[in-house]
């Protein structure tokens, strides 16, 4: 595919980096990264300056991750205070809430003193220093709050996006064993109602549970029913709580939060990212790869409960001051010209977000674009799945009006921040190409087998040394940590993700490797709905796989087989799309679900997902080689009552 390539933009010469400067920056982090990343580090703010700065080893006899580990800092200081004699009263967290004319405005002096309070009502609840701290929070500031309180304070956030089930969140609060979880009533979503502290209540009855207190934030308005001793209001909290409290020093090494996020086998990993390289990692990418300047209005419209809100809405945005927008709603409501409004609301000049929202729009028209103004727009990022050149350059023409660079950027909730991405200004670009990798990344494309591959070729991607922004651990598992990263290929971190390398050296994202889907840019297990799958009383056994979706960029497959004496229908088939719905949440929701009397099976008893994804891809042609399967004949049945996903 030889692409067209889009120049770099007008305003290129006045860019944070321009082609020679990043080509040096490069170099330099690749043949000195001592040097480079402790010049770089000097973008925080550090309470003991550090001395050692990488230590690090992908290698089974040394392995270690440490970056700046004998410096502490901390990171609420580092979002908030260090910028009080510049700009107390600049906006730090412009929102626009889900009802249109619903906003607030939180000033750098309001956030301090918002901090603050929560961080001193936490420590009056016992959270110290180490604690964990579950939040399952709609996008109001109040998330940002509980987030940067939690730093002040050295506790560990754990953020459940708001979309997951009851279930889900109590699976999550129990690995990381959290005593406290901040929710609240309710959440709006389109119109709709999201039922969070409901499903707060319904997580705590789960075994296992041992948490002490919730506390609510009034959002909603709706009824809610608060257990004695255990729920407080949030608001009467921080009221009782002290307007100042000293941020704690923290090692660079120590966790700032744990995210869970999907992977191929086994329940969701608690992804812990350190509190300095990840934060240099963040402000970093944040300033380079949108070209941030300052006084600009930014805004990410990914949801804090992943990690594309964890470090742009929040870490990598306030660490550089700038008005980060945090908007509450969906991009189709009211109606398909929402998100450009906000843009022309605000005067946003940077705007990002995932392909999944970006198709959808685009098949509404381009009349909803274009009743709106957008002028103040420079900068368009993408993010969470790969942009197939056509919105790509919907993206460019219809909503940048050709004079805005799409950045887009390759990164996984592991990486901490962005990896192959464009910095604007120094790289052109290329429709459906993240492009080049940052300075500090060493990607390599190895085949099966584990040779790195040179030049133009497709293969596997990994990185071959370590990141500041990289995570270092899983939750209570460091050994998983170990062999899910660093041992497919070893002494390198296996991404999980198919590349293809072209002749000018950039790279596109072919989709992931393993049995992990993307549906609309977030991350879902295959073995994780198979499970949910499983639990019901009626279902034997069953498979799960992706296969190509208009909007979603992947929809789930489902074959299942049902008990013996089970009946299948109509209705059993609702019930468990539903069921999966209920369990996981709706970002779970099977596409297709076909029942299988039998599944595609070697002689010794390993399903062949290859022959079900070409199945649920309707490319029945095209199976292979069907002849090792136990009993070839469930193939033709399978085919034969292939489902037309709705
Ligand atoms: C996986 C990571 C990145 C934060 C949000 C998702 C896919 C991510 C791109 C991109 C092609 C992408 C990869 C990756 N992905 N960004 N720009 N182009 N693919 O984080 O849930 O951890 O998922 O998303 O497959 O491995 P995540």
């Amino acid at each position: 595919m030889s692409a067209h390539v889009h120049p770099v933009p007008e305003w290129a010469d006045s860019a944070s980096m321009d082609a020679e400067r990043y080509a040096q920056a490069y170099e330099a982090a690749k043949t000195d990264p001592d040097g480079y990343w402790r010049e770089q580090a000097g973008r925080l703010d550090w309470i003991t300056p550090f001395t050692s700065v990488k230590d690090t080893s992908f290698d089974e006899a040394d392995f270690r991750i440490n970056w700046f580990a004998d410096g502490q800092l901390n990171v609420a200081a580092n979002c908030i205070d260090r910028h009080l004699e510049t700009r107390a009263d600049q906006v730090a967290i412009l929102w626009e809430g889900d009802a249109p004319g619903t906003d607030r405005r939180i000033t750098y002096r309001e956030l301090h003193e918002q901090v603050c309070r929560l961080a001193n009502a936490l420590k009056g609840l016992g959270v110290a220093k180490g604690d964990r701290v579950t939040i399952y929070l709609p996008m109001i500031p109040e998330a940002a709050f509980a987030m940067l309180a939690c730093a002040r304070i050295g506790a560990i956030h754990s953020i459940v996006f708001g979309g997951f089930s009851p279930e889900s969140l109590a699976n999550r609060i129990v690995d990381c064993d959290s005593r406290i979880v901040i929710t609240a009533d309710g959440g709006c979503r389109g119109g709709k109602a999201v039922p969070l502290k409901a499903n707060v209540d319904a997580a705590l009855d789960h075994d296992g549970v041992t948490v002490d207190h919730v506390v609510v934030v009034r959002h909603s308005g709706v009824d809610v029913t608060m257990k004695d001793g255990r729920d407080q209001w949030y608001g009467d909290l921080v009221d009782a709580a002290a307007t100042d409290c000293a941020p704690v020093a923290v090692g660079a090494e120590d966790p700032l939060f744990i995210l869970y996020t999907s992977g191929s086998t086994g329940k969701p990993k608690g992804v812990l990212h350190s509190s300095g390289g990840y934060l240099l990692w963040a402000s970093y990418t944040h300033q380079h790869v949108f070209d941030y300047r300052d006084g600009e209005i930014f805004w990410c419209a990914a949801d804090v409960g992943w990690v594309t809100g964890h470090s742009y809405v929040v870490y990598g945005a306030l660490a550089n001051g700038a008005t980060t927008l945090m908007y509450e709603g969906v991009p189709n409501y009211p109606d398909f010209s929402r998100f450009w409004q906000i843009v022309d609301k605000y005067q946003v000049a940077t705007f990002y977000a995932a392909p999944t929202a970006l198709r959808a729009l685009m098949r509404e028209g381009d009349e909803w674009v274009k009743k709106t103004d957008r002028s103040s727009l420079r900068v368009l990022g993408s993010v969470g799945e790969p942009i197939n050149p056509e919105a790509w350059e919907w993206y460019h023409k219809v909503v940048g009006e050709g004079r805005c660079p799409i950045v887009d950027t390759w990164w996984q909730t592991e990486t901490g921040g962005h990896m192959i991405a464009p910095i604007p200004g120094a790289v052109a670009l290329k429709p459906g190409s993240a492009t080049l990798p940052l300075p500090g990344v060493l990607p390599q494309i190895v085949d099966a087998e584990g040779k790195v591959l040179d030049g133009a070729v497709e293969g596997n991607l990994v990185i071959a040394d370590s990141w500041p922004g990289q995570m270092r651990t899983v939750w209570g598992d460091h050994d998983r940590f170990f062999q899910t990263y660093f041992t497919t290929y070893p002494g390198k971190y296996f991404t999980g993700d198919g590349c293809r390398r072209d002749e000018d050296g950039y790279y596109w994202i072919t989709g992931r490797v393993d049995d992990v889907i993307n549906v609309s840019g977030h991350r879902m297990g295959t073995a994780e709905v198979e499970s949910a799958l499983v639990a019901h009383a009626k279902v034997a056994e069953a498979a799960v796989v992706g296969m190509p979706h208009d909007v979603k960029g992947q929809g789930i497959y489902a074959f299942v087989t049902l008990n013996a004496g089970v009946e299948e229908d109509e209705a059993l088939r609702a019930e468990l799309v539903q069921w999966v719905r209920r369990e996981i949440g709706p970002i779970a929701t099977p596409d297709a679900l076909q029942f299988a009397p039998g599944l595609p099976k070697t002689r010794s008893g390993k399903i062949m997902r290859r022959i079900l994804r070409k199945i649920a891809e309707n490319q029945v042609d095209a199976l292979g080689d069907t002849s090792t399967l136990a009993d070839p004949a469930v193939v033709d049945h399978l085919v034969a009552n292939r489902i037309e996903p709705g």
